[in-house]
């Protein structure tokens, strides 16, 4: 009985901890060309090389969730949403991407849409940039050209200002990590460039500014009144060794994928890794240049972006196993396949299983030993997961592997809190509805909520994982199978002797009472 009692809540969130979703706006907004909306870098994608898209398809009506927010909002209510995640479309915004051209029209669609999540008392938690950059800014360089940073950090401050009264969470980039690494070394996101040698890394160094001067901006001038929060989405893919041998391996390519898009701002430091800084250097002169690639940082550069959050934001789907690459092997492209620049190759465990999405084998035990990892380099900094979501194919409302999805990778990030001690504030679910996954367009499936892509309505259509959210939600647990607890109690004690995070402490004396309990309780079952 005590053990039952114990472990409930050991199932269980803390008080307070937020359950959101989310979605982006070229995902779900359509409407692409309404009023005066100016054209983004994802409208000029697909319409001028729809073949980059399968079935050729386009985000032009999308979910249709610009005429259907309203929708939206009564989804995200019937779910118990603490927060919805969206983003604002830069060129529904501001045109022509700078302020000094306002769109009424885009400004009320935001306005609308977040004073009715505010009247069902659902937190709006604001993206400024999900990869819809206005074209315009784009035919002058887009991240490659340093004034963009000055260029976004414009946008931020007449967001903040306009919506800050009502939006206390702000998430300035979206993945910077697939924005710059996977966007030019694969070229098959928007802007559809490939240019793998300098501009992942230029857009690197600018777009981190670009956020560092949104966050100071903040700060500075709406802080005081506004008294929200700032951060930015890391996309994480967490990097295992595939044999004990390659574990300092898979440490360089954690810097690589993770500390060059968090070490600048979350370090006590700042500045890129060191140990990246090395890699570059060595790899830029092997490619035949006087000066790295990875470009340098001025020291107001680094004071300015030391610093410059409220709480670390992550992004979790997938892990990888490394290794490095065989003699006269290359690696490809990072981060699909590897990286020419650390020597590593990329491999996938053939246990782990996939959902639809073949970049995204599953391993929820990633998430746990990512936001360890996170905690060692960083501190207990407090962490948001901004998403983490499974696909699916084809119409199919009874989805109970995106039910066995969430409560695997949730009781993982329970795992996180009670075991070691991450503060973590709450969970986003990608996605609300089903949207345009990219350059999958419609074929692969997030949503709790299954839209209709052929109806002229876009039907949305509650999947049996909206059930299990809603409750998940409700009771503030991932269940209370005696029975399961039980065997996860027994996969808990595993995991714990190897996570990397096992040198943490600090985790709840009442938790780790429950713990023993539980372990007690499971030993003496066996
Ligand atoms: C992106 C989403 C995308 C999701 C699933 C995330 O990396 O932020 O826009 O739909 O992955 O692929």
């Amino acid at each position: 009985m005590l053990n039952t009692v114990w472990c409930e809540s050991f199932r269980k969130f803390p008080t307070g901890f937020k359950f959101g979703s989310s979605t982006s706006s070229y995902q779900v907004e359509g409407a692409w060309n309404a009023s005066d909306k100016g054209e983004s870098i994802w409208d000029r994608l697909v319409h001028t090389n729809p073949k980059l898209i399968k079935n050729a398809e386009n985000g032009d009506i999308a979910a249709d969730s610009f005429h259907k927010w309203r929708q939206d909002v009564d989804i995200a209510a019937d779910l118990g949403l603490n927060f919805y995640r969206f983003s604002i479309s830069w060129p529904r915004l501001l045109p022509k991407g700078l302020t000094n051209e306002i769109s009424e029209h885009g400004k009320k669609y935001y306005n609308n849409l977040i004073d009715a999540l505010l009247e069902k008392g659902i937190e709006p938690v604001v993206t400024l940039y999900h990869w819809d950059m206005p074209q315009i800014l784009q035919d002058l360089g887009g991240w490659t050209n340093p004034l963009m940073s000055d260029w976004f950090a414009e946008y931020a401050r007449y967001a903040f200002s306009i919506f800050g009264d009502r939006v206390k969470t702000w998430i300035t980039i979206n993945e910077a990590l697939v924005v710059c690494d996977f966007g030019y070394n694969s070229g098959v996101l928007a802007p559809g460039i490939t240019e793998p040698t300098l501009a992942p890394y230029l857009c690197n160094k600018h777009i981190l500014i670009a956020h560092a001067k949104a966050y100071r901006i903040y700060d500075e001038y709406f802080r005081p009144k506004q008294r929200g929060r700032v951060s930015l989405s890391n996309s994480l893919l967490w990097i295992e060794p595939l044999t004990p041998s390659d574990k300092e391996l898979a440490e360089l390519a954690r810097e690589h994928s993770t500390g060059r898009y968090s070490h600048p701002i979350f370090s006590k430091k700042g500045g890129w890794p060191p140990s990246i800084e090395k890699v570059m250097a060595e790899y830029s002169r092997k490619q035949g240049f006087n000066v790295s690639t990875l470009p340098r940082f001025t020291k107001e550069e680094i004071k300015m972006m030391r610093g410059a959050y409220d709480f670390y934001a992550l992004n979790h789907y997938t892990t990888r196993l490394i290794r490095p690459a065989k003699p006269g092997e290359d690696p490809g492209i990072w981060f699909i396949t590897g990286s020419p620049e650390i020597n590593g190759v990329l491999v996938v465990d053939p246990a782990w299983p996939y959902g639809e999405s073949r970049l995204l084998p599953l391993y929820p035990e990633g998430i746990r030993r990512q936001i360890a990892w996170l905690m060692k380099q960083y501190g207990n900094v407090g962490f948001l997961i901004t998403e983490n979501g499974y696909s699916t194919s084809g119409s199919r409302l009874n989805d109970e592997d995106r039910v066995k999805f969430i409560r695997d990778y949730l009781e993982q990030v329970l795992l996180s809190i009670w075991i070691d001690g991450a503060k973590i504030m709450g969970y986003t679910y990608w996605s609300l509805i089903d949207n345009f996954e990219w350059m999958d367009g419609y074929s692969t499936k997030f949503g709790l909520y299954e839209v209709d892509f052929e109806h002229p309505e876009r039907v949305r259509t509650p999947r049996a994982s909206a059930q299990y959210y809603a409750n998940v939600i409700r009771t503030n647990s991932i269940d209370s199978d005696t029975h399961q607890d039980a065997n996860t109690l027994r996969r808990f004690r595993r995991k714990e002797t190897e996570n990397v995070a096992s040198s943490y402490s600090g985790s709840p004396i009442a938790v780790s009472l429950c713990f023993v309990i539980g372990f007690l309780f499971v030993t003496s079952q066996i």
